[in-house]
């Protein structure tokens, strides 16, 4: 009700709110005071043969009960909000309910969060509890990139159970991939390379690093410009987050075709920052999980 855009429309709400409440005190009232129908004026209605219309008034404990119903709706409408943005004389709100809360859980949990920033990455590993926890934080934040079961996603988001890291696979690499987010910066080659440079070093990629690379029409090219960052040998630069190309682990694909469109378009894969979403023992609680 706070976001009402003015005193007009709560004041409205309130009129067709107190009109509504009238109106159906009126009709149960009409209906419980009225006369019973003359019996000799209503005719029998029978329908399928044997289901006879009733002509009985309806129980008096049905208008005790709506108006138990009503007298309630009269005081809760006093003291809760309800009526436009009046909030009622016990000044409650859903927001207030959420923040007493919080300030609970906050309170309750402050000690706990002193113990996991404390604790050895080992120790949180151990704790089955802990873990727990990082698993649905980790479902909650991160599952719909990385996949339900962190085992990666449509060659866009990498698996994060295979021990492969291309950022960093220590909990300090781990911890600013999570608080900073990373973004990869591998540009599109075409234009540099040509068509025809464009095959010979992808195919090229498939060879680095085996006794087969030497004397490759790719290799000339792949070492003056792609050894700058996945080096001489194709193992790559975490500093970077150039991946390995002699791993067999392929965020895109290992296919020639594959790797000529990575090399054709270029491949910028972003991991979002959650230093600013998840606070510092969540971070903590995610990195002894991806590292456990
Ligand atoms: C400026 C550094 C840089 C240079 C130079 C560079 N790369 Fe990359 N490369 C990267 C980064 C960073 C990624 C990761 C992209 C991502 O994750 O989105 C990448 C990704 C790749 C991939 C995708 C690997 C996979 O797992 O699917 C291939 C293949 C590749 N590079 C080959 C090359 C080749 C061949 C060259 C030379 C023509 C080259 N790169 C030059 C930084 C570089
Ligand atoms: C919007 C999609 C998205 C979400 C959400 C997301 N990620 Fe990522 N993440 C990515 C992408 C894309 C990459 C690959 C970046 C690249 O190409 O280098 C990545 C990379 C990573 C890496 C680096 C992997 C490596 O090999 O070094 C880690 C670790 C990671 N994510 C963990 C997480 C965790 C933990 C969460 C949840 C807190 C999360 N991600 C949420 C998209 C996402």
């Amino acid at each position: 009700m706070a976001d009402m855009p003015n005193d007009f429309w709560s004041g409205w709400i309130i009129l067709i709110t107190l009109i509504s409440f009238i109106a159906l005190a009126w009709l149960v009232i009409s209906v419980y005071t009225a006369a019973p129908p003359d019996p000799n004026e209503v005719e029998e209605t029978i329908w399928d043969g044997n289901l006879e219309e009733g002509q009985n008034p309806a129980p008096l404990w049905w208008f005790w009960l709506i108006f138990a119903m009503m007298v309630f709706s009269v005081f809760y409408l006093m003291f809760y909000p309800g009526l436009g943005s009046f909030k009622g004389a016990f000044q409650w709100s859903q927001g207030g309910e959420l923040s007493e809360r919080y300030s609970a859980f906050n309170e309750n949990f402050t000690e706990l969060r002193a113990e996991i920033a404390a604790m050895p990455l080992d120790a949180i590993r151990a704790d089955d509890a802990l873990m727990g926890s990082a698993s649905d934080l980790y479902k909650q934040n991160c599952a719909a990139c990385h996949g339900y079961e962190a085992q990666g996603q449509a060659n866009l988001f990498p698996n994060l159970t295979d021990g492969i890291w291309q950022w960093g696979g220590s909990p300090e690499n781990i911890e600013q991939t999570l608080l900073n987010g990373r973004v990869a910066v591998m540009t599109s080659w075409e234009a540099l390379l040509g068509q025809q440079g464009v095959t010979d070093v992808a195919n090229y990629v498939l060879v680095v690093g085996s006794p087969e690379a030497e004397g490759h029409p790719g290799q000339a090219r792949f070492n003056q410009i792609c050894s700058a960052c996945h080096g001489i040998e194709g193992t790559g630069n975490p500093l970077l987050g150039a991946p390995s190309l002699v791993d067999d682990v392929w965020l895109y694909g290992g296919d020639v075709e594959t790797i000529r469109t990575t090399l054709r378009e270029g491949r910028n894969g972003r991991m979002p920052a959650f230093g600013e979403k998840l606070d510092d023992e969540q971070i903590r609680l995610l990195v002894a999980w991806l590292t456990r």
